[in-house]
C-alpha cells in the first residue's frame, strides 16, 4: 500500500519564529516516517504582496534552512520550493475557470488583506459585502487589490490537487482555504463527470491544538504582530526580548487567577521546559512568592536551549550552498513527477488533447 500524501506549505516571508516551530515543524518532522510527505516553501503565494526580489530569496533560502535545521529530512521527505514545479501555474489557470470570482471575494483572508492593502479599516459591526465590494473596484490603480491576492485560494487549491494530497496540517486560519479546495475538487469532479479528486482534510493531531503566545501580553506569536522569538535569534537578542515580556504587578492574592500575559509566559515555559521548573514557578505563583524577574530569566534560558542547536545547524545549512541545492533540485524533481502526471490528467480531461 502506498502511504498517504501529506502535504503543507509555509509562504517565504522573513524567518521562521517559535510559533511554526512547535506549531508545525515539530508535527512536521513526526509524520515524515509514516506518511509520504512533501514539505514546499509558497514563493509564489509570497509574492502576492509584491515583496523586493532580493528579500523574497533571501527569504526562501533562510526558510529552507530552518525547516532543515528543524529536522524536516530529505531523505524521507520531499521538500520543494514551489516556482520549481511550473506545474503548478498551469494548472493554476485552468481551475480558475471553476472559480467563482464572488466567492474568492468571501474569503476572510482575501477581505483581510485587500483592507490592508486598501489601507481601510473593517466596519465595526458585521461587515457590508456590497461596500466592501465598491472600494475595490472603486480603488484607485495605485492602490489596488491585486487579482493574484484574490486568486490566492485557486494557488493553494492546485498546491492540494495536483499533488494528490489528502492530509493537509494547517493553522486554523487556513482552514476557509482548506474548505474551497474541497468545493473545488468536487466542482471539477462533477462538471466532468469524474471521480478524479479526492477531498482533502486538515491533518488531526488529536487533542488540543498548540497555541503559542507572543510576548506582548495577548494572542498569538505572528510575524505581523511583532511579538515573535525567531529560531535564528542569538542568545543576546532572546533574553533582551523575553526580560521585556509584558506582565502585571503579580498575584492578587493565594492562587489566583492568571492575566494572560501572565498565562502566557507559562505557556511557553510549559513548552520549553521542564515539568519541574513549571510546577517550581506555578506553586510560586499560586503562593505569591513569584519574581517575574527570575520566570523570565529561567524563561530565556529555556528557550535558548531549544534554539541553540537549530540556530547553529540553521547557519551551518545556509553556509552550504552546494547542499542546499542538492536537497532542492532532489525536491524538485519528486514534485513535478506527481505534479506532470496531475496536469496531464487534467489537461485530458478538460478536452485539451494532442491531435
Ligand atoms: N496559505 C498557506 C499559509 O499562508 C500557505 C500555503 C500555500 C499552503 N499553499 C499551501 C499550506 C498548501 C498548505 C497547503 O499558511
Amino acid at each position: 500500500m502506498s502511504k498517504e500524501i501529506v502535504l503543507s506549505g509555509i509562504r517565504s516571508t522573513g524567518n521562521l519564529h517559535l510559533g511554526n516551530y512547535y506549531g508545525a515543524l515539530s508535527k512536521f518532522v513526526k509524520l515524515q516516517d509514516d506518511y509520504d510527505c512533501r514539505f514546499f516553501i509558497a514563493d509564489l503565494h509570497s509574492l502576492t504582496t509584491n515583496p523586493d526580489p532580493q528579500q523574497l530569496h533571501a527569504s526562501v533560502k533562510t526558510i529552507l534552512a530552518e525547516y532543515l535545521a528543524s529536522g524536516i529530512d530529505p531523505e524521507k521527505a520531499t521538500i520543494f520550493i514551489q516556482s520549481d514545479v511550473p506545474e503548478v501555474a498551469e494548472m493554476y489557470l485552468l481551475l480558475n475557470m471553476h472559480v467563482g470570482i464572488g466567492e474568492l471575494m468571501r474569503t476572510t483572508a482575501f477581505k483581510d488583506k485587500a483592507r490592508k492593502a486598501l489601507g481601510i479599516t473593517a466596519p465595526a459591526e458585521d461587515d457590508d459585502d456590497e461596500a466592501f465590494e465598491r472600494q475595490i473596484i472603486g480603488a484607485s490603480t495605485n492602490k489596488r487589490v491585486n487579482a493574484g491576492l484574490l486568486t490566492y485560494p485557486t494557488l493553494m487549491a492546485v498546491d492540494i490537487l495536483i499533488q494528490k494530497a489528502t492530509k493537509v496540517p494547517v493553522g486554523k486560519d487556513q482552514l476557509q482555504h482548506l474548505e474551497l479546495t474541497r468545493r473545488f475538487a468536487r466542482r471539477f469532479n462533477s462538471f466532468y463527470g469524474v471521480e478524479y479528486f479526492s477531498e482533502p482534510y486538515d491533518f488531526d493531531f488529536g487533542g488540543e491544538p498548540i497555541k503559542v503566545p507572543g510576548l506582548d501580553g495577548s494572542g498569538k506569536m505572528g510575524k505581523s504582530e511583532g511579538n515573535c522569538i525567531y529560531l535564528i535569534d542569538d542568545p543576546k537578542v532572546l533574553r533582551k526580548k523575553v526580560m521585556r515580556a509584558v506582565t502585571d504587578e503579580g498575584p492578587q492574592g493565594p492562587d489566583s487567577p492568571m492575566s494572560e500575559p501572565v498565562a502566557n509566559l507559562f505557556t511557553l515555559l510549559e513548552l520549553t521546559s521542564t515539568p519541574e521548573v513549571v510546577k517550581h514557578f506555578r506553586d510560586a505563583y499560586a503562593n505569591c512568592s513569584i519574581r517575574y524577574g527570575d520566570l523570565k530569566k529561567q524563561l530565556a534560558e529555556d528557550i535558548i536551549a531549544v534554539t541553540t542547536p537549530i540556530r547553529e545547524r540553521i547557519n551551518d545549512i545556509l553556509a552550504d550552498d552546494e547542499y542546499m541545492r542538492r536537497v532542492i533540485r532532489q525536491g524538485a524533481e519528486k514534485a513535478r513527477e506527481s505534479a506532470a502526471k496531475t496536469l496531464a490528467d487534467v489537461r485530458e480531461i478538460m478536452g485539451i488533447r494532442k491531435f
